[in-house]
């Protein structure tokens, strides 16, 4: 029994050889033209005031946190059960990630959670929309709000969710600004690469420059009509924004999210089914939530994962880990001294689960293969476990 599965694989074709040539063909291979009419698409896309494009979520983050001057001697609450990059970005602007534990049913920031965590210090919240499914930002509000938090800055990691939404409304709808990744395996990808969205207008206007090194004009602007203008630095700002190379992969993904959102429910529809009768463990979906699903993880008994994962290896299935609790990783562990103990649902989630490969263009038959290995070679190993 063996027939190699990739974890992932995109579908760009050969078209979007000739988008990137296009830009080739242009005088500046950084940010300009094409980047600017896709932040139009992503405006109409969210029907949000404000879209900007950026280099990664991390240093979309990293401008956002920047942007909202959130620094040293400030806390930004965080789950606990997440990819590194929520709390670095926290981290690296000298701030101190808060790491809250999620909700034992769908592994999001719960608001009741949050509010416990709120402190003097608080600055900012970072709600991750786990797995495509989007954590209650409008309760989440609502908490803050009644805790008399305006203050408390909300700031979506939409990584896993472009396309998603709770109750009709999507990533930026209530929360100071939404930041997505565009990394190799993300729904919307550009290898590297991401966006934010917001309505407020005082904080485009501060992202624009947060993203561009605290710069008063891009180089499009700078150069516009071959006339050169000074510009000034009033903030401090990293570096941040796409190159219009990439940024040319991204528009007929944009288009077509609908029709590749509703593949990955099919293919997320047929695991589930295939999972029913199995003992393993997927996070709850809320009846109001439509998830983008990103990724497809279940959950076996923590004795048993590693050889799970070497069993799905063995027969051609690649998987991967989403994610260990990141307070209980190295760096955080020491820094800050979090145990396991201190985040008993991320932590028990994070040993024991496995990410199928999932995506798009992915076969009927390779995904049968994938269900024929978990039937005959893990759910004896969770068996035995239990
Ligand atoms: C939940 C989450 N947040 C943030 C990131 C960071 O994204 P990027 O690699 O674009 O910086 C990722 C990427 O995998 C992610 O999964």
């Amino acid at each position: 029994m063996h027939r190699n599965v990739p974890f992932y694989r995109h579908d760009l074709a050969p078209q979007d050889a000739a988008r990137i040539a296009e830009v080739l063909a242009t005088p500046m291979l950084t940010s300009g033209a094409v980047g600017k009419s896709v932040e139009a698409q992503l405006r109409t896309f969210f029907g949000v005031g404000h879209a900007g494009l950026v280099n990664s979520w991390t240093n979309g983050a990293v401008a956002a946190l920047l942007a909202l001057d959130v620094g040293p001697g400030d806390e930004v609450i965080v789950p606990a059960m997440t990819f590194i990059a929520t709390a670095n970005a926290a981290e690296l602007v000298g701030a101190k990630p808060v790491f809250v534990d999620v909700d034992p049913d769908t592994l999001l920031l719960s608001p009741a959670a949050m509010r416990a965590a709120l402190g003097p210090r608080t600055r900012a919240v970072i709600p991750v929309h786990l797995y495509g499914q989007m954590a209650d930002i409008g309760a989440l509000r609502a908490t803050l709000d009644e805790a008399g938090r305006q203050d408390v800055r909300l700031i979506e990691d939409a990584a896993h969710c472009f396309e998603g939404s709770l109750r009709g409304e999507r990533p930026g709808a209530r929360s100071d600004i939404a930041i997505f990744s565009f990394y190799a395996t993300k729904n919307v990808t550009c290898g590297e690469g991401g966006a934010y969205v917001t309505n407020s207008d005082e904080i485009a206007e501060r992202m624009a420059q947060t993203r561009l090194h605290g710069m008063s004009a891009g180089a499009a602007d700078r150069f516009r009509q071959g006339a050169y203008r000074h510009w000034d630095m009033t903030r401090l700002g990293t570096k941040a924004n796409l190159p219009d190379l990439l940024a040319a992969l991204l528009p007929p993904q944009i288009d077509t999210i609908q029709a590749r959102l509703a593949r990955r429910a099919t293919l997320a529809a047929r695991y589930d089914a295939a999972l029913a009768d199995l003992p393993v463990r997927r996070p709850a979906l809320r009846p109001d939530a439509l998830s983008a699903h990103h990724v497809f993880p279940i959950h076996v008994p923590p004795a048993i994962r590693d050889e799970a994962i070497a069993a799905f290896n063995a027969a051609g299935v690649a998987v991967t880990v989403n994610y260990r609790a990141v307070p209980t990783l190295g760096y955080y562990r020491e820094r800050y001294g979090y145990g396991p103990a201190d985040f008993p649902v991320s932590y028990a989630w994070g040993e024991g689960t496995v990410t199928l490969p999932f995506f798009p263009a992915m076969q009927d038959a390779d995904q049968d293969h994938v269900v024929t290995v978990l039937r005959e070679r893990i759910v004896p190993l969770c068996k035995r476990a239990a």
